[in-house]
């Protein structure tokens, strides 16, 4: 009897160990590398290079990024936390970036946000996008953080 609780008590604490550990992975699991200097730094020269002439040399985004302009065409959004990047998981901003905005809508949207994917590295990409999460301020990480790990990354 003894035997067997002692037994099933480390069985739950097995697991317990389990999910935390879990938790934890979910944590760091993220594409992104926010956290990795390096690699920020790296990314913010990327961002120099190839996004700050339309998404601003601060991510301050365009003006009036919210209106479409007599084209039809949707100004480039910042990507600070004034904007909308951080709401998307680190997939989805992946999958922007590489094919671009109009292949993820489909259909016959429009969009002058382009796709990097023949012009970057999956590295470089990773390294660009680590580089904007760096500037958000830490509630917006962590939102970001759980985002992610909501949409299983
Ligand atoms: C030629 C201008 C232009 C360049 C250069 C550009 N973008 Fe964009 N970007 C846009 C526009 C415009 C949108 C909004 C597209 C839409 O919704 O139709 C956008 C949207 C995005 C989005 C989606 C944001 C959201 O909140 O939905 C991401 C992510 C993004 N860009 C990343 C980048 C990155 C990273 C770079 C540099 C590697 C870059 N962009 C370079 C114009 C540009």
């Amino acid at each position: 009897m003894q035997k067997n609780l002692v037994r099933s008590f480390g069985v739950a604490l097995l697991l317990l160990g389990a999910k935390a550990g879990f938790a934890d992975e979910h944590a760091a699991v993220g594409l992104l590398r926010w956290q990795d200097a390096d690699v920020v730094a790296e990314g913010a020269t990327l961002y120099d290079q190839h996004c700050a002439s339309c998404h601003g040399a601060d991510l301050e985004g365009a003006p009036n990024w919210r209106e479409r302009d007599a084209e039809g065409y949707l100004p480039a959004p910042p990507h600070d936390e004034t904007g909308h990047t951080w709401h998307h998981a680190d997939e989805i901003l992946i999958a922007i970036t590489t094919h671009g905005t109009a292949a993820l809508v489909g259909g016959d949207y429009r969009s002058n946000m382009m796709g990097f994917g023949e012009v970057m590295t999956e590295d470089e990409i990773i390294a660009v996008l680590s580089y904007i999460k760096s500037t958000w301020p830490e509630e917006a990480i962590e939102i970001h953080n759980e985002i992610n790990a909501a949409y299983g990354g």
